[in-house]
């Protein structure tokens, strides 16, 4: 247990998915690849109603990698398609469980129509004070912090950073999320054990879930068994677990 002094299974505060395996779930009923990604839009509803259900206050979905764009073209347009037919259906969902979406990544080269539904359904939740929803479209996790170096050296040209003092802290302040706890807990569906690109920065101390369920077959069950899992983790941060017992959790 993760949190000895609470006497509760400690839940994390912030997790991350890498929703995978949509198109061997397709192929496998010998359907096409989309019926995959729309089974898949389902598991995301059920996921996200259960995190808002279990007050976790961040949830971060991997939906198009920086690397997806490799894709046919066919199965790339009916993603962006799909995309925007579901920020359309789910808005309301998401107000009515209180969720504040918001997207991470380079939308600039998404459609027109999808860059203003994106920002259309951000400015529609932002109020809401629940789940903060981030979802990942166009992200790399070397984009991020080669985006965030970028900045960075734009603060030295201005006059207004000295290169000394660029330190971890400061580096933090410009990859995504920074305004949100680092994810506690990361799941991969569809049974590979890679990264994929995914947040590199910010997964340097998550926990780490693997699962050979496939995306579309991932429920409030699984994700339970996932949120075990993550109660039975000593994170130790770098200190003896001895260290830990005495001191109590808590990250650096
Ligand atoms: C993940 O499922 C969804 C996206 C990458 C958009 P996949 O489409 O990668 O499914 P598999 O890995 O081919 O089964
Ligand atoms: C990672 O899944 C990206 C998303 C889930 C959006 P992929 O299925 O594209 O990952 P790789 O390329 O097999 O590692
Ligand atoms: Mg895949």
């Amino acid at each position: 247990m993760n949190d000895p002094e609470s006497g509760t299974l400690a839940r994390p505060q912030h997790v991350a998915i890498i929703m995978d395996g949509n198109g061997r779930w397709a192929r496998a009923r010998g359907e096409d690849r989309h019926i995959g990604h729309q089974a898949g839009v389902r598991a995301t509803r059920r996921v996200v109603e259960a995190c808002a259900n279990r007050q976790i206050a961040s949830l971060t979905l991997f939906a198009f990698s920086s690397e997806n764009w490799r894709r046919p073209p066919q199965e790339v347009n009916s993603l962006m398609e799909l995309f925007l037919v579901t920020l359309e259906n789910e808005t309301a969902m998401l107000n009515r469980n209180d969720v504040c979406l918001r997207f991470i990544g380079d939308r600039a080269a998404f459609p027109p129509a999808l860059q203003e539904k994106i920002a259309m359904v951000e400015g529609l939740t932002a109020g809401n004070g629940g789940l903060r929803l981030n979802i990942a479209a166009n992200y790399g996790g070397r984009w991020d912090i080669t985006h965030a170096a970028q900045c960075l050296a734009q603060e030295v040209e201005a006059g207004r950073l000295r290169a000394q003092d660029i330190d971890e802290t400061r580096m933090h302040a410009y990859v995504c999320l920074a305004d949100q706890k680092e994810p506690d807990l990361f799941i991969r569906t569809g049974g590979e054990r890679r990264i994929s690109n995914f947040l590199l920065w910010q997964l340097a101390y998550t926990e780490l879930y693997f699962t050979d369920t496939l995306w579309p077959d991932f429920d409030e069950t699984e994700f339970d068994q996932a949120l075990r899992y993550y109660a039975g983790r000593q994170r130790r941060y770098g200190r003896t677990g001895e260290q830990v017992e005495q001191e109590g959790g808590g990250d650096v």
